[in-house]
Order: structure tokens, then sequence, then C-alpha cells
């Protein structure tokens, strides 16, 4: 089979590593990857936000399946682009995309269809959203309705900050169209655990959790990121737990969808809170978390390319259930120094050759070639993944391959996965 990932960053190094482990793969192209992707892979130069562009390479290339990374391209149809065309793609169409592309839609759905979920208000004028939050109880969210590239968040402590937050997204449109409307939630205390499944539109698995780290500094403090860490399985999510998620969370979305007439088929991201009155839903996503899929796809024990082909093909009801092995897994992200702020690029990446072992992999991120080195081409550089019996010895081996790793301002936190630890 003929596969071309879109995206280029560590989850899509993740995804066609585990792809080129896996049989019945002819060729994997990737557009626009990364250095560390072209040596698993043949990179195109083709940005992920080219859809037109993208199907053209694939018609051309007679690709068998396409897998989509990031959710840009979701939102803005590149599914109903290749569906219309009859080419077989992984991912939800632009209808399905609006679970992450837009707050408010995925509230109004959340509401509809009974999910745990945070009670919210949606304002289309600032006026109107500073007169209820003086009168709101605090700390309350504050969020754009659009995608923001996670930065479309505010936690705010007390009325000025609320409507700071809001001036900026509605007036100063500090996220330009995705902050016109913004949701205005109610605040949830507890630990956060990252679900996901993947369905066909019919069927669908529950993967292994998740707990990512978005904040930049240790102790979770400072402005989030994409994502600076992951470990999985996440400890908090018990036997009964995830029995409720799937119950609770997955089985109404998937029902939700298909009465929404949505045939929704890829991989479904639910960001909960664990409250002391269980899971809710912070935040959907439409794909494979990025750092979260470097630590799960490591744990999957069965092939990887017919778990996504069935899923993409609606006939994921054929498949066994994909095999899980019991160890832990843990990202450490190296990260360019200032992101998530300004930072420079082209710093020589070194170390890469003395980073290797049987239970670990250096996911490249934001990486290039230049001549015969490698070097810093964004934010996130590395995501160095580890897995073992338990997390303490996959953190241990994940630091002691980061160690071998360095390039000029290389910054990564020292605490990923410590907080599982002291449970
Ligand atoms: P989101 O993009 O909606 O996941 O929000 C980003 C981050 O903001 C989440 O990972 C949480 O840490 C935090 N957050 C979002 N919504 C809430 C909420 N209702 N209560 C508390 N924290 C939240
Ligand atoms: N790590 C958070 C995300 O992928 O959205």
């Amino acid at each position: 089979m003929r596969v071309l990932v879109v995206g280029g960053g560590g989850r899509e190094h993740a995804l066609i590593w585990k792809l080129a482990g896996s049989g019945g793969v002819e060729k994997i192209f990737c557009a626009p990857g990364n250095a560390g992707i072209a040596l698993m892979a043949e990179c195109v130069p083709i940005g992920t936000g080219e859809i037109s562009s993208l199907l053209n390479f694939a018609r051309e290339k007679k690709i068998d399946l396409t897998i989509v990374g990031p959710e840009a391209p979701l939102v803005e149809g590149i599914v109903d682009l290749f569906r219309e065309a009859k080419m077989l793609i992984l991912g939800p169409d632009k209808n399905g995309a609006r679970l992450e592309g837009s707050k408010a839609w995925a509230k109004a759905f959340m509401q509809k269809y009974h999910l745990p979920s945070a009670s919210f208000k949606v304002f289309d004028d600032p006026q109107t959203a500073g007169n209820y939050l003086e009168q709101a109880k605090y700390p309350i969210v504050v969020k754009a309705d659009g995608l923001a590239a996670g930065k479309g968040v505010v936690i705010a402590e007390n009325y000025p900050v609320a409507l700071e937050a809001v001036q900026g997204m509605m007036v100063k449109k500090a996220f330009g169209q995705a902050g016109t409307r913004v949701v205005v939630e109610e605040y949830l205390q507890g630990e956060e655990v990252s679900l996901f499944a993947l369905t066909d539109g019919q069927t669908y698995f529950m993967l292994p959790s998740a707990q990512d780290h978005k904040a930049i500094y240790e102790g979770d403090r400072g402005p989030n990121t994409g994502g600076m860490g992951a470990y999985s399985p996440a400890g908090i999510l018990t036997p009964e737990l995830r029995e409720a998620a799937s119950k609770q969370i997955f089985a109404p979305v998937l029902a939700g969808l298909q009465q929404e007439g949505i045939d929704y088929r890829g991989v479904i991201y639910a960001g909960c809170m664990l409250t002391p009155e269980g899971l809710k839903v912070l935040e959907f996503n439409v794909r494979f978390g990025d750092p979260e899929a470097q630590v799960i796809l490591p744990r999957l024990t069965s092939p990887l390319l017919p778990l996504l082909f069935h899923a993409a093909n609606g006939t994921l009801n054929n498949l066994e259930p994909p095999q899980w092995s019991a160890q832990a897994a843990v990202c450490v992200v190296m990260a360019s120094g200032g992101y998530p702020g300004e930072y420079e690029l082209g710093k020589v990446i070194y170390g890469l050759e003395e980073a290797r072992s049987a239970k670990a992999m250096v996911f490249h991120a934001g990486t290039a070639r230049r001549d015969n080195l490698f070097v810093t081409s964004g934010g996130r550089v590395l995501g160095v993944t580890a897995w073992d019996d338990n997390l303490q010895e996959a953190i241990r081996q994940a630091y002691r391959l980061v160690e071998r790793i360095n390039f000029a301002g290389a910054y990564y936190r020292r605490d990923i996965g410590y907080r599982a630890l002291s449970r």
C-alpha cells in the first residue's frame, strides 16, 4: 500500500516510524515532513494548508491511503476534497472537524448529547461578554472559538483579567477571526487526562490514555505550549474510569455525530478533567495528540496500517481490537530556547547518533538538514521517547538520552512524568 502522511512534526514521525515497521506498506510519502522523517519516508515540499496540491499529489502518485496529522487541514476540508475525488483518507470531514475547530459548536454538541463538561456561555459581542463577566464567579475560563494553536484559552482569576482576555480576543483580534466569538466557561478543578478513540464512524476502539505537560516551565508553570512532554498510560485512569469514559464520552459522541449526519473517520481526542464528580470533557481534538502520539504509538504491538486503513475505509468491525504493551512510555520534548515565544533557527543538533537505544526513539519535530548536519527548524525540535516496564525506568532512560543531545539554546523540562511517580 502507498501511504501519504500530511504533517511534519513528532506525531507524524511516530506514525511513519510505526507504519514503516508494519507489513503491507510499499512506500510512504510525507508532506512536508522533516529531517528525521526523511530517513524513513520520501518528503515532498507541500505545506499542510495546500489541500488541492495534496490531492493532486495523491492522485499522481496513486496513493492508497492518506493520513492527516494536524487539525488545520481537517478544519479546512481536506477530507471533503479527497472524498469527492474518491481517494481514501483518514480524518473527519469539515463538519466533523468542528469538534475542534469551533469551541462554541463543540460545547453546544456536548450539551445536546449530555456529555459531562463545564457549563458555558457563548458571546458574539464584547459588551455583552463584559457585562456577564462583571457578575460571574471566579476563576472563570475564556476561550477563543476558533483554532488558536493551543493559545486561545485564558484561566482568569478575576474580572480585570477576564475582561482583558475578552478584549484581546474580540476587539484587538489577537487570534484573528478565531476570536470574534468567545466561549466563557466554568472553571473545573482536578487532574487532566487525555483520552483517545479511533473510529470508522460506526465502531470505535479506545486507545491508551496519556497525560501531557502543556506549560513551558517545570511544575506546570508559565505559558502553554503545544506540549513539552507526555507519558502513557495515565496512572489516574483506573479501569473503572476507562469504562466510564467509553460509555459516557465516546459512545455518546459517536452516536451524536451519527445523529448530526457526520461520517466521522479518524481519531477523537477528548481532553478531560478528572473532577470529584468524575471525568468531564474540557475539549475535543480531531486528530492524534502531539506529543501524545509519541508515547501511545510505541506501545502498539499489533500492526498500525490495517488499523488506520480500516478506520478510513469504514470497516473497523472486520478487525480484531489493537493490542498494546503493558509498558510505560515517556516523551521529553527538546525545544528551541525562547519557545513558545520567539526563538532562533538553524542550530546544529549534536549527539543524535549517541542517543540510540533499543527501547527508545528520538522523534524529530522541528528539524532540517543542512549539508550533512541536522539543524533546528522549529519551536519543538525533538521528542525523545523511551519505554520500559515501569514509568520510573522509562523516565530515567528518556533523560539519559536527552543528556546526550545538544544544540545551542536547547530547553527541556526536567520533570516530565514526575507528578505521576509521586502518586
Ligand atoms: P483547551 O484548549 O480547551 O484544552 O484548554 C487548554 C487548557 O486550558 C486545558 O488543557 C486546561 O489545562 C485548561 N482548561 C480549559 N478549560 C478549562 C476549564 N473549564 N477548567 C479548567 N481548566 C481548563
Ligand atoms: N498536546 C496537545 C495536543 O496535541 O493538542
